[in-house]
């Protein structure tokens, strides 16, 4: 079996995978990161979206044997509820969080902008989250936390 070595929220990790599994399938079921979202696995959703090498990329669509090499950041790398990242803060604050199950998947999006992007504007905003889908809040309040959480926060460095 291929052997799949990648920094992982700023750690070393290599494990074997079969040529066919997505890095959604390796982080969810092989590295038990439950942050990343399994939505609707074809690309529609943004559930699943991480960091690869400071890029949002949807997991689900990425066979896992190409973030070989590679840094992924996830949710988890990001912050917790104990020490959350002003992105996951601001957006809870201007009530963009109902189920929290888009959350990660918008966190993700927003802080990649936010690495190329230190102080976007409104249209940047909605530009970076247009591949992520929320049923619950509309997307107002998710757009006005990432715009404070970008108000607030020092330039992002890349992953
Ligand atoms: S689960 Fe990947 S885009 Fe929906
Ligand atoms: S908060 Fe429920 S899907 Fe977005």
């Amino acid at each position: 079996m291929p052997s799949l070595r990648m920094t992982l929220n700023g750690e070393t990790v290599s494990l074997s995978v079969t040529g066919t599994r997505t890095l959604l399938d390796v982080l969810r079921e092989d590295l038990n990161l439950r942050g990343t979202k399994g939505g609707c696995r074809e690309g529609e959703c943004g559930s699943c979206t991480v960091l690869l090498d400071g890029r949002a990329v949807n997991a689900c669509l990425l066979p896992a044997m190409k973030a070989d090499g590679c840094s992924v950041t996830t949710i988890e790398g990001v912050g917790s509820t104990e020490a959350p990242h002003p992105l996951q803060e601001m957006i809870a604050e201007a009530g963009g969080v109902q189920c929290g199950y888009c959350t990660p998947g918008f966190v993700m999006s927003a802080l990649a902008l936010l690495i190329a992007c230190p102080k976007p504007s409104v249209e940047e905003v909605e530009s970076a989250i247009s591949g992520n889908l929320c049923r619950c809040t509309g997307y107002k309040r998710i757009i006005q936390g990432i715009l404070r959480a970008a108000a607030t926060m020092p330039r992002q460095e890349t992953t």
